[in-house]
């Protein structure tokens, strides 16, 4: 029996990775502009390093992640995520020396053992930035507006962009408290889940799926309410440079997200098209976390969008891949002629389809026009001997005689006309 791949962890076969490209190239076109670096960093990681960033009592520290003891006897992990990669890069290479400001992007694979379904998977693929050293709030609407200005440039105008704020480690233990207080009564109608975190994070209640927990969350306490002075002015000049900058946002006093190293701002990018996997990109401030693993004092804030998610929401059209000419031809020296002028002129940069099967003429034509080959030429014994043939364009039909010179040819098909 042929053996398959590991269920969650996809192919991506040639005619979908043009639109994986696509999304790979504006990323980086976009985040250059806004004056982003790209870091590359490794996949696996010490266990530790994210039990102690993503949190100990998440689903994905708990349940998740793909975790082993290599051959050395070390405790390591395949990342589920990018944020604690780059920011353990950013404090072992000390990149706050070079800059106070570190604005760091990144693309690849991630893992994570969830159950598999429609936008999502085992292995996914992240493209995410980190920015370190500011707390400014013009940073959080620069992040926002460039993620924004991302699914503008690549044609996605649907999603739309929810913002909130998680408040800091001054003031959230008290809304902790109060939203405690609330659900205590209620805690009966509470999803397993959610009654299991009851003490440890009882904000994941407010955006549970459950209808119990949607039920039991009526009324909650708001956390955009109980925000410190210093949260809320933070929050307000969000919003500020948000309109400043013309970024459109919704605010969801509801959003809470699935890692513990947030603080104020937090946001989602969220689409009707993808069923419950509504997220195409999510991230937040996480102004504690950098000292927290043993750096510096630096605020820092991020987004990751799912590669996956961005791909299915693209249409089809416009990635399909047509050769610049198909040469066809019959009779050996035809094909010893057609072999050496194709070489030469995928040298020049054209690109070039033949047969190489021996096959009637009729069935290579066929297949240049399954290729939708834009020109192409045909030789024969009569081309050979008078060194020129029939070059057709196939949009138009337009058909005139070149030289079997590849330089004559390439500019032909470069110029994209054919010229008596
Ligand atoms: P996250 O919300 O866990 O945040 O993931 C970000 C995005 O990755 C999601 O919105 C979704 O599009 C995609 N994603 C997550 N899990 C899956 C999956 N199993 N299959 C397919 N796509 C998935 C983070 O990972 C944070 N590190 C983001 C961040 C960066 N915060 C600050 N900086």
């Amino acid at each position: 029996m042929a053996l398959t791949g590991i269920k969650g962890f996809n192919d991506i076969l040639p005619g979908e990775v043009r639109k994986w490209q696509h999304v790979e190239a504006t990323a980086r076109r976009v985040f250059e502009t806004y004056g982003f670096a790209e870091i590359r960093v490794p996949v696996l990681e010490k266990t530790e390093l994210f039990a102690r960033s993503i949190g100990d009592a998440t689903d994905i520290v708990e349940k998740e992640m793909y975790s082993f003891v290599d051959k050395g006897e070390n405790a390591i992990t395949l990342r589920p995520e990018g944020t604690a990669g780059v920011i353990r890069a950013f404090i072992e290479h000390k990149l706050h020396v070079v800059d106070s400001v570190a604005k760091l992007y990144y693309m690849g694979p991630m893992f994570r053992y969830e159950r598999p379904q429609k936008g999502r998977y085992r292995q996914f693929h992240q493209i995410g930035v980190e920015v370190a050293g500011v707390s400014d709030p013009k940073v959080d609407a620069q992040v926002l507006t460039m993620l924004c200005h991302f699914f503008a440039e690549i044609g996605l105008t649907e999603p739309r962009l929810q913002i909130n704020s998680l408040g800091c480690h001054d003031c959230r233990p008290e809304y902790r408290r109060k939203l405690r207080d609330f659900l205590r009564e209620r805690l009966g109608s509470l999803c397993d889940d959610c009654k299991r975190r009851y003490e440890t994070n009882p904000l994941r209640a407010l955006d549970c799926k459950s209808a119990g927990c949607k039920e039991a969350t009526v009324g909650a306490p708001s956390v955009l309410d109980n925000l410190c002075a210093g949260c809320d002015e933070h929050f307000a000049r969000t919003k500020g440079y948000l309109d400043a900058a013309g970024t459109v946002y919704e605010i969801n006093p509801r959003m809470v997200r699935g890692l513990d190293y947030y603080t104020r701002t937090t946001f989602e990018l969220v689409t009707q098209q993808l069923g419950s996997q509504s997220a195409v990109a999510a991230g937040g401030r996480y102004d504690r976390l950098i000292e927290e693993l043993g750096g510096p004092a630096y605020p820092g804030i991020g987004f990751a969008l799912g590669v996956e998610r961005v791909v299915l929401l693209l249409d089809d059209e416009g990635y399909g891949r047509r050769p610049d000419l198909f040469i066809a031809f019959h009779g050996e020296s035809a094909g010893n002629e057609t072999f050496r002028l194709m070489s030469r002129l995928q040298r020049l940069g054209v690109t070039v389809e033949i047969d190489y099967e021996g096959k009637s003429l009729k069935s290579q034509m066929r297949r240049a026009d399954k290729f939708k080959a834009r020109y192409t030429l045909i030789i024969g014994e009569d081309e050979l001997s008078k060194g020129a043939a029939a070059l057709k364009e196939m949009d138009t039909g337009t058909q005139s005689e070149v030289a079997l010179d590849p330089e004559r040819i390439a500019e032909v098909v470069r110029g994209g006309t054919i010229l008596p």
